[in-house]
């Protein structure tokens, strides 16, 4: 494979020479980069990189493409660690309602929400699905995310579940960037099952979990822990199911109500804890002595008008914190970090180098994946970007709406969109 030399390049970003897990409390400011830097590529890794006053002399010019990226800024990708891009269609039509007065609760009662995708997903194919998901995903790599989690959810039936994590593995097999994949079977209670929510879990636990486990279909187990969806009770029963076939948890956690979500993931030894809206004091003291990764989804806070989590408080107690988008269709439509960004610095009075840390080392911790990306570290997989000639990296969030990233490498491989 081709060897890669970037050189010029004006700020290296998040360089970490050792592997680190993850970054907590006022760790969470800092931010290591290099300014005038080369960056090496060989066989899809990173190999090496340092100060251009320290550029060595290079013998093997052979198969070596060279970059000049003067001006430019280089970042690891984005990693975003709670994602659902598998679904079918849209909802526009419940943004629209909401704007004229109808909550996300009463859409839900109706039977839209979750539901609504969950009807769409019956009836598409695999096919669908993958195609639609694949637009999706390109488009966030060309937002800059170079590792993705992705969630069931939409299905609710033994078949439409397994039908989205086949998708979900069709996705992780072209190996284009490293994926994880989530069993949500707990998202929403079916239509069908309406008045039989102990048959649900029954189904879950007895009939999906097994048959997901012998496909090796799946990472993780997550769960909708909230008022009118699954008790704090039950998320305990599914996420120790879980965990027989070897998934590790994460909630829906604290996201319209204090479910007790967050403890129960404590608790059941949860990889992350996601979305946090009605996260409160309690629940940080039982974060600050665990393993598990408080994630902030700003876009679906921002989506759907929610009270904001208290990611300033967390990290202030001495806590890391994770960014990722939850990009689906119904209260986050859009996959774009370079926004979450924006949405950091500006609503939650992150700086510029805790939100890059939030969606980067942090959300790698997020979705198990610390050892291949998240920083620069040589060994690591190089999924890079390479951003337009923009003045320093806190333009990147300060810039929200514009594109300002100019080519995304994964595994040493340009993207073209
Ligand atoms: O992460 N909160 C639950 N699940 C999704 C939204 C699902 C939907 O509305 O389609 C979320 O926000
Ligand atoms: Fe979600």
């Amino acid at each position: 494979m081709q060897k890669l030399l970037i050189k010029n390049i004006k700020t290296l970003v998040q360089v970490r020479e050792e592997a680190i897990e993850k970054v907590s409390g006022k760790d969470m400011a800092v931010l290591p980069c290099i300014h005038n830097a080369w960056l090496a590529v060989d066989n899809g890794l990173i190999a090496d990189f340092g100060s251009m006053d320290d550029f060595p002399g290079i013998t093997d010019w052979k198969n070596l493409q060279v970059i000049d990226a003067t001006g430019k800024i280089v970042m690891p990708c984005y990693v975003d660690s709670h994602t659902h891009i598998v679904y079918a269609g849209n909802r526009e039509q419940e943004f629209v309602d909401r704007i004229n007065g109808l909550s996300y609760e009463e859409i839900f009662k109706r039977g839209g929400g979750i539901l609504n995708s969950a009807a769409r997903v019956a009836n598409a194919t695999e096919d669908q699905l993958f195609d639609e998901a694949m637009i999706r995903l390109k488009e966030v790599i060309a937002q800059g995310t170079g590792a993705i989690e992705i969630k069931s959810g939409y299905g609710l039936s033994t078949e439409a579940e397994l039908k989205m994590l086949r998708v979900i593995k069709r996705i992780k097999d072209l190996n284009l960037l490293p994926v994880k994949a989530t069993f949500l079977g707990a998202h929403a209670l079916p239509q069908v099952y309406k008045e039989n929510k102990a048959g649900y879990l029954d189904l879950i636990i007895e009939e999906m979990l097994p048959k997901i486990a012998e496909e090796k279909l799946a990472d993780y187990i997550d769960i909708f822990c909230e008022r009118g969806y699954f008790t704090a009770e039950e998320t305990e029963r599914v996420l120790l199911a879980g965990k027989k076939y070897g998934l590790k948890g994460k909630v829906h956690a604290e996201q319209m109500s204090h479910s007790g979500g967050i403890q129960t993931g404590v608790k059941c030894g949860a990889l992350s804890v996601d979305h946090l809206e009605y996260c409160n004091d309690e629940d940080i003291e039982a974060l600050k002595n665990s393993a598990t990764m408080p994630t902030v989804l700003p876009g679906a806070a921002f989506f759907v008008s929610l009270p904001l989590p208290p990611a300033r408080k967390m990290i202030d107690a001495g806590l890391p914190v994770a960014f990722a988008s939850d990009f689906n269709p119904g209260t986050s439509p859009s996959g774009n970090m370079n926004f979450m960004m924006s949405l950091g610095c500006v609503q939650y009075k992150m700086t510029p180098e805790e939100t890059i840390n939030a969606c980067t080392i942090n959300a790698a911790y997020a979705m198990d994946v610390v050892h291949e990306v998240g920083s620069i570290t040589p060994g690591k997989k190089a999924n890079f970007f390479i951003t337009k000639e923009i003045s320093s990296y806190a333009f990147i969030p300060y810039s929200f709406g514009s594109n300002l990233i100019e080519t995304v490498f994964l595994n040493g491989v340009e993207q073209t969109s």
